[in-house]
C-alpha cells in the first residue's frame, strides 16, 4: 500500500516536469506571462524610477533594468528562493517597494511569481495587441497601473501627475499633455522615461483619448 502511495508520487512528480518542459518550447502559449510587456514595465514603475534601483548609484547596487540584471535576484521556478519576490513581502522599511510608496498589488505579486515559477524567461508576446476602437478606462488602468503608477501615485506623484484614479488621468491628458509624453514629441519629456511603452500600449491609450476618455 505505501509502495503504491509512493510509486504514484513518483508519476505525478514525472507529470509535473513533463508539462514544464512543454512550455520551453512554447514561449508564448496562452498564460505564459510576458516578461518585455508585463514584467519589465512593472518592475521599471515600482523600482527602476530615479533613486531607486537604476544607474551607477542604484540603490544597494542592484540595478533592475534590464532582464539581465533582473534574473540576477531570481531562482528561477523558485518564487520563495528569489529576493525579487521575497522582498515584496517584508515589513517595514525592508519591503520593496519601501513606504511610503505603496506595495504591489496582490495581482502584481501572483503576477510575478508565476513568471518565476515558469521559468522566468525573456519572453516577447507582443502579439497580445488588444485592437478595440474604444478602450474603456478599465484597459487603460491596466496599462497605466503597469507602466506608471509606480512614479504617479499619491504617495510619490512625479511631476505632481497622478495617474491611480480615472478622475487623475483624465486630468493629466486635459492639463498636463499626457499624449504628447507618450513619445516624448514636442518638447514633452518621454513617459515612461526608460523609453516608450510597446506600440500596443501606446495605441491603446490614444485610442481611449481619441474616442472621448470613456470610463
Ligand atoms: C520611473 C518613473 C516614471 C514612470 C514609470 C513614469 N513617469 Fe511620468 N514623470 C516622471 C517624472 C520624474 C516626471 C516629472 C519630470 C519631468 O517632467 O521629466 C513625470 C512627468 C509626467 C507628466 C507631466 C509632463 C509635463 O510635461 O509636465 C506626465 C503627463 C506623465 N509623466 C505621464 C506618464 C505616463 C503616461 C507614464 C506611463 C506610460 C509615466 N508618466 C511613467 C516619472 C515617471
Amino acid at each position: 500500500m505505501r509502495a503504491l502511495f509512493l510509486l504514484s508520487g513518483a508519476i505525478a512528480t514525472l507529470a509535473l516536469s513533463c508539462t514544464h518542459s512543454t512550455l520551453d518550447g512554447e514561449d508564448c502559449a496562452p498564460g505564459v506571462v510576458d516578461f518585455t510587456n508585463q514584467i519589465q514595465p512593472l518592475i521599471a514603475s515600482n523600482c527602476a524610477m530615479s533613486g531607486c534601483h537604476v544607474g551607477l548609484n542604484a540603490a544597494e547596487g542592484v540595478r533592475l533594468s534590464t532582464y539581465a540584471q533582473i534574473v540576477q535576484h531570481v531562482k528561477a521556478g523558485n518564487p520563495d528562493q528569489s529576493h525579487l519576490y521575497t522582498i515584496l513581502f517584508k515589513s517595514g522599511n525592508d519591503r520593496m517597494p519601501p513606504p511610503p510608496m505603496s506595495a504591489l498589488t496582490q495581482a502584481q505579486k501572483d503576477l510575478i511569481k508565476l513568471w518565476i515559477e515558469q521559468g522566468a524567461k525573456n519572453t516577447n508576446c507582443a502579439n497580445t495587441c488588444d485592437s478595440v476602437a474604444a478602450p474603456s478606462w478599465a484597459q487603460v488602468s491596466t496599462v497605466f497601473q503597469a507602466q506608471c503608477v509606480g512614479c504617479h501615485q499619491a504617495s510619490g506623484a512625479s511631476g505632481s501627475v497622478r495617474l491611480d484614479s480615472y478622475a487623475e488621468a483624465v486630468y493629466a491628458v486635459d492639463t498636463r499633455g499626457l499624449k504628447a509624453t507618450l513619445h516624448g514629441t514636442g518638447g514633452a519629456p518621454q513617459m515612461p522615461p526608460a523609453g516608450p511603452m510597446s506600440d500596443c500600449s501606446i495605441a491603446l491609450v490614444e485610442r481611449w483619448i481619441r474616442a472621448g476618455m470613456p470610463q
